[in-house]
């Protein structure tokens, strides 16, 4: 194709593809051989000595009359680093702030020489997405760790930090709403309300959570669907496998949308296909949707699932089962890929007490 010359087009001519006649760029046809002219008048001006591929076939554009004079201002000229796309920029790693924190927790009952101290100086903490396991020997501390965590239980001394309320020292008459608020709870034993159906022991969880009538309802179905129960609806927990039951304990745990889940010996109840089927739901409400699990066991095949796991010892926490980690110890981060670094937190994020951070591999 020949590119009409700037000058011819500025003029308000433009050069004939067919014939090469300079012909008057009006909108019609070449005066000479009828050629529509349209498609050279829309082309923009190419470069001196650059040779055009013709356009593909292109629907005729009807153009005005007063718009074929128009003179076309040559496109910019861009530099090749302009044209390119910019090397992608490393950004900083974000930081994440853990979900709970747990700062130097003690818990001692009784007093004088018939005092227990089930659980000691225990630090810890964990983010958003991450599965936590906390495991160790019968009577190491588990259950009175965890209903700290929940803030069924004061702490003797110590924080612990959910959502960035420490709920170690709030009063006591605003528990039951941060509880309500910030925290579900998976019980071994599921206990549900055996005489409600699985989307009425929801849809209670979710009344209490504030959420009322019809909408209730749609969400206790809603987070059955969620947890694989769409056909178990209006089942009792008495025709319910126990895999069933804890499931429909999960859906009602997210009743309150928390970002903490608690879970005490979650699978203890179950055979292994169901349990496997549980540890998938607890897995996927922390990878999907961010929340943070942490999970109280004796189950070995949790730790398939798990970011994190922490062993305690005669209420003490050890590293795996390596060096004690009491107050004053450093950090200890195993993980190294980026994804788990981004979790992590950043030195000005820590807290002065020291954080277990173990990669299961
Ligand atoms: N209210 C309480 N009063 C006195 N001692 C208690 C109380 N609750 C727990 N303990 C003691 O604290 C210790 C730890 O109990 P905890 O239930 O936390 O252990 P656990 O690790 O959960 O054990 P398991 O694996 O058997 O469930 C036990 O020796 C227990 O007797
Ligand atoms: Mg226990």
């Amino acid at each position: 194709m020949i590119i009409p010359a700037e000058s011819d087009r500025r003029r308000g001519y433009t050069t004939c593809p067919t014939c090469s006649s300079v012909v008057r760029a009006d909108g019609g046809p070449c005066r000479i051989c009828r050629t529509d002219l349209t498609i050279a008048l829309l082309l923009p001006p190419a470069p001196a000595g650059a040779v055009r591929t013709p356009p593909r076939a292109v629907a005729p554009v009807r153009v005005e009359r007063k718009q074929s004079t128009a003179v076309r201002s040559p496109a910019p000229v861009r530099s090749p680093a302009a044209i390119l796309p910019a090397p992608a920029a490393r950004r900083p790693l974000p930081t994440v702030p853990p979900t709970l924190r747990v700062g130097q927790v003690t818990k001692t009952f009784g007093q004088g020489h018939t005092a227990v101290t089930p659980v000691r100086d225990v630090s810890f903490d964990a983010g958003p997405g991450e599965v936590v396991l906390i495991m160790g020997p019968s009577g190491s501390g588990k259950t009175t760790l965890l209903l700290m965590l929940g803030a069924m239980l004061r702490p003797t001394a110590g924080s612990v930090c959910v959502a960035g309320v420490d709920m170690a020292t709030a009063p006591q008459r605003k528990l039951p709403k941060l509880r309500a608020t910030n925290l579900g709870f998976v019980f071994q034993d599921f206990n549900l309300l055996g005489a409600l159906s699985a989307t009425e022991n929801v849809e209670y969880a979710c009344n209490l959570a504030g959420v009322r009538g019809h909408r209730a309802a749609d969400r206790a179905e809603q987070l059955l669907r969620q947890v694989g129960l769409g056909h178990r609806l209006h089942s009792r927990p008495v025709s319910m496998s126990g895999g069933e039951q804890q499931r429909v304990a999960i859906a009602r745990a997210l009743a309150n949308d928390p970002p903490l889940i608690l879970a005490d010996e979650p699978t203890a109840n179950l055979d292994a296909a169901t349990g496997r089927s549980v540890a998938h739901v607890l897995r996927g409400l922390a990878s999907d949707q961010g929340r943070t699990c942490v999970i109280v066991t004796h189950d070995e095949r949790l730790e398939a699932i798990a970011d994190r796991v922490l062993w305690l010892d005669d209420g003490h926490l050890l590293t795996g089962g390596g060096p004690s980690v009491a107050a004053g110890q450093p950090v200890i981060d195993l993980r190294d890929d980026e994804d788990s670094a981004a979790r992590s937190l950043s030195d000005a994020d820590r807290p002065a007490c020291p954080v277990i951070k173990l990669r299961v591999s």
